[in-house]
């Protein structure tokens, strides 16, 4: 079993991992934390929210909020987390007497009724709130909140009205010095969760442990650990491996790591479809966990990712402990859910190749344009009928 050890509202907090399939959400409100809430366990409606403290493409750290629903706690080892208990300026998180700015202007806008929402949506107006240097704060930030009852406007009267951080908040200086959280230690035969940092150590877990799972964002994973559909004994993580996390522009191509989230994908401008899509795809929380690999391993029917990119006639290459190869993306589905990924396998990377537009325009010469359309029954936050 293992002991995890995390950062939560500034306190450092140590943790056993009874089951691999325990949420946040559930260790959260096991341990008395229940400003946070349970909605639909499904990544919907976005009562559970926290922020976690990340680092960005760039190397800065920032807020990002996620779904504490869908996120196993094992993924939380090593990180930094603030719930809506650890908002407040004050020190003492047991004994708040001042409200954070954010919640001090859904306060003045009235943005808040029964009150179930609001823990969810202060977590991604906090978020927003330190983006950039703040400043930048839209409604697509709370693209991932449900409200039944307030009505949006004064929420998202709220979110306009916010103001920049002061310097002297004290999350501004918590981003200036984020505390160094330890990485978690690697064993290959630990069961519930494993932290490779090399593709050579997850090779070696799934050597040792054949029927273990890979998880990366957990953003699909999540629904089935909260139905009670998951039954492996062991995760390995791949948040920590770094080969899975690089981004490659050349002249013919852009080699995306499978480990790249969504999140940082939206900065890729180099592909208007795909950034169309991404724009739709579920909400800001879970593009701050879902990778581009693991869209495309789910398989799934309703996955956001792959039809643009079979569009764009993406190449996967997928790695194993005897080497790699490439597949073309039109050659891996092979069915509902059903991949070419044999036992030991892994996506490595996604490559786009770059249209090279012809210079003259020659009677040959043919020029592509590619377009995304996302059809759904809500504008975001909700699957495609048709993508
Ligand atoms: Fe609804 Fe997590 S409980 S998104
Ligand atoms: Fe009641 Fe939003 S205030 S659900």
């Amino acid at each position: 079993m293992n002991k995890i050890t995390f950062t939560l509202n500034g306190q450092r907090k140590t943790a056993l991992l009874e089951s691999p399939d325990t949420t946040v959400l559930q260790y959260l409100r096991a341990s008395g934390w229940v400003g946070t809430k349970e909605g639909c366990a499904e990544g919907d409606c976005g009562a559970c929210t926290v922020a976690l403290m990340v680092q960005n493409e760039a190397g800065k750290a920032e807020y990002q909020a996620v779904n504490s629903c869908l996120m196993p706690l094992g993924a939380l080892a090593g990180q930094e987390m603030i719930t809506v208990e650890g908002v407040s300026p004050d020190a003492d998180v047991h004994d708040v007497t001042s409200l954070h700015p954010v919640q001090q202007m859904m306060v003045e806008t009235g943005g808040s009724q029964c009150g179930y929402c609001t823990p969810g949506f202060i977590m991604s107006m906090f978020a927003a709130y330190y983006r950039n240097g703040g400043g930048d704060a839209s409604d697509r930030d709370v693209e991932g909140n449900l409200c039944r009852c307030t009505g949006y406007l004064p929420i998202r009267k709220a979110l306009a009205e916010l103001d920049a951080p002061t310097a002297d908040d004290p999350f501004v200086h918590k981003l200036e010095q984020p505390s160094l959280t330890s990485q978690p230690t690697f064993s290959p035969t630990d069961t519930g969760f494993v932290y490779p940092t090399t593709l050579a150590e997850v090779f070696e877990v799934l050597e040792a442990q054949p029927d273990a799972v890979l998880i990366a964002g957990a953003t699909d994973l999540g629904v089935d650990m909260n139905d009670g559909r998951l039954s492996a004994q062991t995760l390995i993580s791949l948040e920590h491996v770094t080969e899975l996390k690089a981004l490659e522009v050349s002249e013919d191509a852009v080699t995306i790591g499978a480990g790249v989230t969504l999140s940082q994908l939206e900065h890729l401008h180099l592909f208007p479809a795909l950034s169309t899509m991404i724009s739709w795809f579920a909400s800001r929380q879970i593009r701050n966990r879902a990778t581009i690999g693991g869209n495309i391993a789910t398989a799934s029917p309703i996955g956001d990712l792959p039809p643009v990119l079979l569009a764009y006639d993406a190449i996967i290459t997928i790695a194993s402990k005897d080497g790699t190869r490439e597949l073309a993306l039109s050659d891996f589905f092979q069915g509902y859910r059903q991949t070419a990924l044999e036992p030991g396998d892994i996506i490595n990377q996604v490559r786009i190749p770059r249209q090279k537009i012809p210079k003259k325009k020659t009677a040959n010469a043919s020029t592509r344009l590619s377009q995304s359309y996302k059809v759904g029954k809500r504008g975001t936050d909700d699957i495609s009928i048709v993508a």
